[in-house]
């Protein structure tokens, strides 16, 4: 029983520190995603909503692609498409979260 207290207790504390920073199950702020994909300079290579640049239109990205597909390929876009031409979006932990929230709104 002391044990089992202990472990909830900190468990308790670890989710109180981190949802300062994450929304619990790391849901990503898409706002905040937005400033990320602007940040990263996403929009040399893509549109939302006027077309194909040297990468597709990204404006209903989300429609199209899950949190799981977005995940895998954006941190390496090579491992979905060896002769794929995208760069690895430099966003990791929260940013990368807020970036996949503003990818999937897109729809
Ligand atoms: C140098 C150009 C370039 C940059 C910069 C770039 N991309 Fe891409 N991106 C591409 C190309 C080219 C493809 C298509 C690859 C293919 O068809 O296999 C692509 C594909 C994608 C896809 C997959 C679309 C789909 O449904 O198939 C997503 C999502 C995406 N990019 C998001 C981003 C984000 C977010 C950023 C900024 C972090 C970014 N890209 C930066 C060139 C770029």
């Amino acid at each position: 029983m002391m044990a089992k207290g202990r472990w909830s207790g900190m468990v308790a504390a670890a989710v109180l520190v981190s949802g300062a920073m994450v929304p619990l199950a790391a849901q990503g702020d898409k706002a905040k995603g937005e400033k990320v994909y602007a940040d990263l300079k996403c929009s040399m290579c893509h549109t939302l909503g006027t077309g194909k640049k040297m990468g597709p239109d990204l404006a209903k990205v989300g429609a199209t692609r899950d949190k799981a597909w977005l995940a895998k390929y954006l941190p390496d876009p090579k491992a979905v498409n060896p002769k794929n031409k995208m760069p690895k979006a430099k966003a990791t932990g929260a940013d990368l979260d807020n970036l996949i929230a503003y990818l999937l709104s897109l729809k």
